[in-house]
């Protein structure tokens, strides 16, 4: 019963519904897969339903879609922002943060459908390859993992556009795209295209959901943000979950032009590469979650955790989520965010978050110190002695 359909290797094959992993279901159904996609929907915004019924119309004999959105923020990116994780300094690693959230979804269908084989549609020269695989190879030893975009024979976009046609594969659309785009909740990733020459300045069309500073309105926007345990949990006194705190501060941001980063990175592989990101609510809420703690953290523990959130930002951008390294910063970064909860009041302007209030319980801050008018409680007498201590050591 069944027996000769059982022969047949099983693939689990993420899926966007674009050209590339589009043309991949064909490809592995001739080398004799049964091809199962799975689609995270980490809040690209793509039309999934339709792209799920693409998948199938190739070939696919399923097509699994996973709403990751709320997991994305909670597990990964939440923790990214405890960290102060930023790339280079400016990166909030978005695409990074989804690979291994996407690639862990994966092998759990893999398990389910008892799979032999894992694919994804990266190319060899990115870092999204080594994101999925390294989480392949951790999370599922045992399963064969395939890049085909990074071996196969098409090698343009009209090669691949040539096989898709002769193969009766459907397409959205075959216009040449301008740019390579990865899209989430956190953060929009563009680059290629014109974009390679690192002197070109990006120009409206690469502007997705932050309008330019220069046409952002006259009147700045204030918004209130409470964190609980270095966790934003609301949006000027409303409590809202993560899905609609980070999209309606995406929104607040984008507006105002907030949330462009243009840099050139060092990929792991170790190319340079040109970027363009938006991501306004992660800029908000990284400038909000600094200012809190600035308020609430020792300075020592403030200086001690900038080199680790460094440290972080290399491990979420190198593929490295799973390890125990990122396991034990997480335990410590908890410990510093115990009393990382208040607010911070934040003004949204032509392109700028600025900082412009914070309170907390755990305030560390003592106006009667640090005041020079009434109520002084500062021991003015004792600073002689300690400068005199302070310069010993360097004294001939
Ligand atoms: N350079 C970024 C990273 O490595 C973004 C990659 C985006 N990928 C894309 N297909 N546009 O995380």
């Amino acid at each position: 019963m069944g027996a000769k359909k059982s022969k047949k290797k099983k693939i689990v094959l993420a899926y966007s519904g674009g050209l590339d992993t589009s043309v991949a279901i064909k490809w592995f159904m001739e080398r004799g897969y049964e091809v199962v996609c799975y689609m995270g929907d980490v809040g690209q915004g793509a039309d999934a339903e339709s792209a799920r019924k693409r998948a199938l119309e190739i070939g696919a004999v399923k097509c699994v879609v996973g709403d990751l959105k709320k997991e994305l923020l909670t597990d990964y990116v939440f923790r990214a922002l405890k960290a102060g994780a930023l790339y280079q300094d400016k990166y909030n690693l978005a695409t990074a943060l989804s690979r291994p959230l996407i690639a862990d979804a994966m092998v759990k269908v893999a398990k389910k459908e008892k799979a032999d084989a894992i694919a994804h549609g990266c190319t060899g020269k990115g870092n999204d390859q080594v994101r999925f695989e390294v989480t392949f190879h951790l999370k599922a030893p045992s399963l064969e993992v395939y890049a085909p975009v990074r071996e196969w024979e098409l090698k343009t976009r009209e090669d691949e556009i040539d096989y898709a046609r002769e193969h009766r594969i459907p397409i959205e659309q075959t216009k040449k795209k301008l740019y390579s785009i990865d899209n989430n909740l956190w953060g929009i990733s563009i680059e290629s295209g014109k974009l390679e020459d690192p002197w070109f300045e990006p120009p409206k069309d690469t502007f997705i959901s932050v309008v330019p500073p220069e046409k952002a309105p006259q009147r700045p926007e204030y918004a209130e943000i409470t964190f609980d345990k270095g966790i934003p949990v609301e949006v000027n006194g409303k409590k809202l979950d993560p899905v609609k705190l980070v999209s309606m501060l995406n929104r607040a941001g984008g507006r105002h032009g907030v949330g462009r980063v243009d840099m050139v990175e060092d990929r792991l592989v170790g190319i340079k590469s040109r970027e363009v990101y938006e991501a306004p609510a992660s800029q908000i809420l990284y400038s909000a979650h600094t200012a809190l703690e600035e308020l609430v953290l020792d300075r020592e523990t403030l200086k001690y955790k900038r080199g680790v959130s460094q440290r972080y930002a290399e491990i979420i951008y190198n593929g490295l989520w799973f390890t125990p390294l990122k396991e034990a910063i997480d335990a410590f970064v908890d410990r510093t965010q115990t009393r990382v909860s208040g607010t911070v009041k934040v003004k949204l302007y032509k392109g700028s978050v600025i900082v412009c209030g914070r309170k907390s319980r755990y305030s560390r801050y003592r106006e009667s110190l640090a005041t020079y008018g009434e109520g002084d409680v500062f021991d003015q007498s004792l600073a002689k002695g300690f400068i005199d201590l302070w310069a010993l050591p360097y004294k001939k």
